[in-house]
């Protein structure tokens, strides 16, 4: 028990993080289009060593040019143990536009990574006198990453998102996969003879969610790599949702309409939502805590989660 007021993630739609490499400048305008809610313009993995200056350069030059429209527009910087990062922060910060919202830092391990580029943004910010006060979000997608997820959740109040990266997350782990998300072959019950496939990712995602709920911030599922099965990145962003996750990355467009379409609140789920709340209203008004809802119980608690699915219906159509 707390007596204090869990505190509310940012009041913003996260449904989809559509990725694109920023050495691909001729993608910038189809993704400013896209349906996405986030642009996450990356200058991290999907960037080549040789090619981390120009591609720095096209999203500066593109953070002034572009029509992002209502964007949450986001920049992967390089992880801090890359001579890449400083750079990244300085001349995004000191030559790209107000338009820019939001660094994500990927690898986090700790919560004094966070603290340093939190430290890095408030001095180019004051000196350059930027406006726009710039939001982190960050990737955990390392064993310390996940043993310190509570901290880095609780690390600045800069920070607004959290994903889980799986990649890079199974890669420290030492997990035997290869694909990125998803089923994973191996991870298997079996029962008479049956195989019946389980979750690897579910522990991290639950602790992830648990540390940005804590916190306020938004938990993010990260990319599912194989653009090709729609039904597999629908079963994984569902499995997301349900544990709590706001949304989930999109590394190819086609999976941008699939990410919306899962965290949104479907009309039917609203509905029901909304008759729980009105069956409370009268059981309230009869003096009751608890009643019957199509055979089952409700009770003060079932306020909650319905409120939170209206809320977020509520929250997607403003
Ligand atoms: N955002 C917006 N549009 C994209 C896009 C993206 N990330 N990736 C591809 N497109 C466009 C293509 O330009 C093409 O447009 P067109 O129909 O006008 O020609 C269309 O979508 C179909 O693209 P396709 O040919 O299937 O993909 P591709 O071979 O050009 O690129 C990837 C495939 C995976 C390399 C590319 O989608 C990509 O780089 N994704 C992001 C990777 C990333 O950022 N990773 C870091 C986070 S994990
Ligand atoms: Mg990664």
């Amino acid at each position: 028990m707390s007596f204090r007021v869990q505190p509310a993630a940012p009041a913003r739609p996260n449904r989809c993080q559509l990725f694109g490499p920023g050495s691909r400048p001729a993608l910038f305008e189809k993704m400013a289009k896209s349906a996405a809610d986030v642009i996450n313009l990356d200058l991290e993995d999907s960037v080549a060593p040789d090619d981390k200056a120009q591609a720095r350069a096209n999203i500066i030059q593109a953070s002034h040019d572009i029509d992002w429209g209502n964007k949450y527009l986001s920049v992967r910087i390089n992880g801090l143990d890359t001579p890449y990062w400083y750079r990244d922060v300085v001349d995004l910060l000191e030559q790209g536009s107000e338009r820019i919202d939001q660094i994500m830092i990927p690898k986090v391990g700790c919560a004094a990574d966070v603290y340093a580029v939190d430290a890095l943004v408030t001095a180019v910010e004051a000196a350059k006198g930027r406006k726009k006060r710039i939001s982190l979000e960050v990737i955990i997608e390392s064993a310390a990453g996940i043993a310190h997820v509570e901290e880095i959740a609780a690390a600045s109040p800069r920070l607004q998102a959290m994903s889980l990266g799986a990649a890079d997350f199974a890669a420290s782990m030492g997990m035997a996969t290869t694909g990125i998300g998803g089923t994973q072959e191996n991870y298997y019950m079996l029962r008479e003879g049956a195989k019946y496939w389980s979750d690897p990712w579910h522990w991290a995602q639950a602790a992830i969610v648990a540390a940005c709920r804590t916190h306020g911030i938004l938990p993010v599922d990260g990319p599912f790599g194989d653009f090709s099965d729609d039904e597999g990145f629908r079963a994984q962003a569902l499995r997301s949702a349900t544990l709590g996750m706001v949304g989930k990355w999109a590394i190819h467009p086609k999976q941008v309409a699939l990410a919306n379409e899962v965290f949104t609140p479907s009309e039917a789920a609203v509905a029901e939502a909304r008759e729980i709340l009105a069956a409370m209203e009268k059981a309230k008004a009869e003096g009751l805590g608890a009643t019957t809802y199509k055979g089952r119980l409700v009770d003060i608690a079932s306020i909650r989660q319905a409120e939170v699915i209206v809320r977020q219906a509520e929250m997607i159509a403003g």
